[in-house]
């Protein structure tokens, strides 16, 4: 086969160094996504990186050829003070068997049974939301999207932790990216001011984890949850038990993993709805129509189809996961180009679903482009917010049916708009958070 060489995109030395280390990873990622057509490759500060940039290429990194590759450093090396090797960083065979310990909580029906608990919590939620008050929604579906988690996968009451875990999250998720672009590694032992704050984030949540561990091993309950599988499960062959350790980073991995992405989700088709008012009015009517004010439960959701669709062109527009590493374990070709052996490549669902050739207007907000028709007719792969292949994100479905529970509860009891003279912007981390929250003023609707 003919072998064809990978377009290289040169930075100017020092400024290429300089934006790498300090830059805006999105910012980054859209400058070589508009000078390459579906492939390319650029130095990024100690590093040299391809990106891919159609579904063929996506599809042949994250599934044909995945077993070339184990997640990219950023996850996997500089994740691991607080993931350690949970389902999100292990690999080969410890992910093989780690996830399929793991899958029954995630199975179809055992996700719909998390349904009321997701509609009930959305109500608590907005309970709290005087009318004419003003919320900072990121904040709001963070700890709303926490307390989920908590109650379906732990049976634990997190809603108390929320500003504790949402504190630690950020300061983790900014070592984590600045730790990416480095050239050179500070170990964490070290005591710098930054390492000290880390070390206290991932001590502080160690300590929620721990105490929902302890609480149930005390308990001595199996509650038939993710917590209680991780703790009973066996080993086929030998009969042991999971270690402490391996427990705690499972369920460090579930429990951050399970709400962190979610809420950006929603925050930001929260934002979009508030811009575009027709598809607001839509949705609040279909909502109202469906639910005559009940609290939606499993049944309604198939009868709420527009909701389905603001999430998903949401997600489209501001994927949580923004970007999709990867490392060479070996040389290898994608789309007849040799990818050498330790060479990071990503994948871009941000950069992938507003391309033209797969989205029309693609940067408009349009939930009814969602037909049937046109999800047909959409190559796999270009809508792509939970990855793919054998590393497909575990919680997709628990996400989905979660953000269209969370967006017609709370849709059916306020209207948000959107408080004048903020900043909107995007904080690419790990996942792509609003930077400086989204505030809304809260509308309660008739009288509720
Ligand atoms: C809108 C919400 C979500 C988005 C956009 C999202 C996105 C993703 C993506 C892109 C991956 C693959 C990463 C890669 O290939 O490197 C992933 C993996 C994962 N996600 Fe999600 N996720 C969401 C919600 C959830 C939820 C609700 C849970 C759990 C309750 C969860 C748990 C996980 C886990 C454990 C993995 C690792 C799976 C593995 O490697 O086997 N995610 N997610």
């Amino acid at each position: 086969m003919r072998e064809m060489t990978i377009p290289v995109v040169r930075q100017r030395p020092i400024v290429g160094t300089l934006q790498a280390m300090f830059g805006d990873r999105l910012t980054m990622l859209k400058q070589l996504g508009g000078q390459i057509s579906d492939i390319g490759s650029t130095r990024l500060g100690p590093r040299n990186i391809v990106l891919l940039n159609t579904s063929e290429l996506a599809q042949e990194l994250l599934v044909e050829q995945h077993d070339a590759f184990h997640k990219g450093p950023g996850l996997s090396t500089f994740g691991r003070p607080v993931l350690g090797n949970g389902l999100l960083t292990s690999e080969d065979e410890l992910h093989r068997h780690q996830r399929k310990l793991v899958a029954p909580a995630f199975a179809h029906r055992r996700v719909a049974s998390y349904a009321d608990t997701m509609a009930e919590y959305s109500e608590q939620a907005q309970r709290h939301w005087a009318d004419g008050a003003t919320v900072d929604v990121a904040k709001e579906m963070m700890r709303l999207t926490l307390g989920i988690v908590g109650k379906t996968l732990f049976d634990a009451d997190v809603l108390g932790d929320a500003d504790e875990v949402g504190k630690a999250i950020t300061i983790v998720m900014r070592y984590t990216t600045s730790q990416v672009r480095r050239p050179i590694h500070i170990p964490l032992a070290w005591n710098t001011p930054g390492n000290r704050k880390m070390r206290g984030a991932v001590a502080a949540l160690n300590s929620i984890i721990y105490r929902m561990i302890e609480q149930r091993r005390a308990s001595g309950e199996d509650k038939g949850d993710l917590l209680s599988m991780l703790l009973l499960a066996q080993d086929e062959d030998d009969g042991s038990y999971m270690s402490d350790k391996q427990v705690r980073d499972e369920a460090m991995t579930l429990f951050l993993a399970g709400h962190e992405t979610t809420a950006n989700a929603t925050a930001w088709t929260w934002y979009l709805l508030s811009q575009h008012p027709d598809a607001y009015a839509k949705m609040q009517a279909e909502v109202d129509g469906v639910l005559q004010g009940r609290t939606p439960s499993l049944p309604d959701l198939p009868n709420l189809p527009y909701t389905m669709k603001a999430l998903k062109e949401s997600m489209r527009l501001y994927p949580p996961a923004y970007a999709i590493g990867r490392q060479a374990m070996r040389d290898v070709r994608i789309g007849g180009h040799l990818i050498a052996k330790g060479t990071i490549v990503l994948v871009s669902p941000y950069l992938m679903q507003r391309k033209p050739e797969y989205f029309a207007q693609p940067e408009r907000f349009m939930p009814e482009r969602w037909s049937a028709e046109m999800e047909k007719a959409l190559p796999r792969y270009a809508w792509m917010p939970f990855g793919g292949g054998p590393r497909i994100c575990i919680g997709n479905q628990f996400a989905m049916m979660e953000g269209q529970l969370i967006l017609a509860t709370i849709a059916q009891r306020v209207s948000f708009t959107l408080v004048p003279r903020q900043r909107i912007a995007t904080d690419p981390l790990i996942t792509l958070r609003p930077k400086y929250g989204i505030k809304m003023q809260v509308q309660r609707c008739g009288g509720q």
